[in-house]
């Protein structure tokens, strides 16, 4: 058996996806001095990106939760692996995900994040998976949207490998 990696969405690409969405954020948010919450580890490669195109006052902090372990199904449960540092009651929190796939561990997340009483809490999120969805999740700031497939790179896994590709891949498993 094994594996191989497709690009599906290289370097510049990425890059244009980015900035598209820093430039839509920046309007909403100028002035607010929000939270961002990259939800690690699969949005440690994006955060930093998008971070700094930004041009608005803002603090950053990080969630990890898991999910999937090493199968490529949710299973539904969220556990929180670790919280938050930043206090943010009464806050403007945008919660920064790699991938939303069937909306599972977004809905529990924002769910969470609101029991703490913040001002505000939307969701940018590089990757959607809509075809997948379980649970209605409203998305603010979507980078792509792509079909059912598993990808992996610029920090997304399979079991933790692949995180560092610099570009998104389509994850494959041949059978020799
Ligand atoms: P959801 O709870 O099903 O929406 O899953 C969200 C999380 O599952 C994402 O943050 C990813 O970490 C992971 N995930 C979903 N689809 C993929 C994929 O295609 N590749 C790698 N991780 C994925
Ligand atoms: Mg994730």
């Amino acid at each position: 058996m094994h594996t191989a990696v497709e690009k599906t969405i290289g370097e510049s690409e990425l890059a244009s996806i980015v900035s598209d969405l820093a430039r839509k954020i920046t309007v909403d948010y100028k002035g607010k001095n929000p939270v961002l919450v990259g939800i690690l580890k699969g949005a440690n490669v994006f955060v930093a990106d998008l971070m700094r195109e930004l041009d608005f006052m803002l603090e950053v902090d990080y969630m990890v939760v898991s999910s999937y372990g090493k199968s490529t199904t949710s299973s539904g449960v969220v556990r929180i692996l670790k919280d938050l540092t930043v206090d943010i009651y009464d806050r403007d929190v945008i919660i920064v995900e790699d991938l939303i796939d069937t909306g599972l561990t977004l809905s529990y997340l924002k769910e969470n994040l609101l029991s703490r009483s913040p001002k505000s809490v939307a969701i940018c999120s590089l990757l959607n998976k809509p075809s997948r969805r379980k649970v209605d999740v409203t998305i603010d700031y979507v980078g792509r949207d792509i079909e059912d497939y598993f990808v992996v790179g610029y920090g997304i896994d399979f079991a933790e490998k692949f995180r560092n590709l610099p570009y998104i891949a389509r994850y494959k498993e041949e059978l020799d």
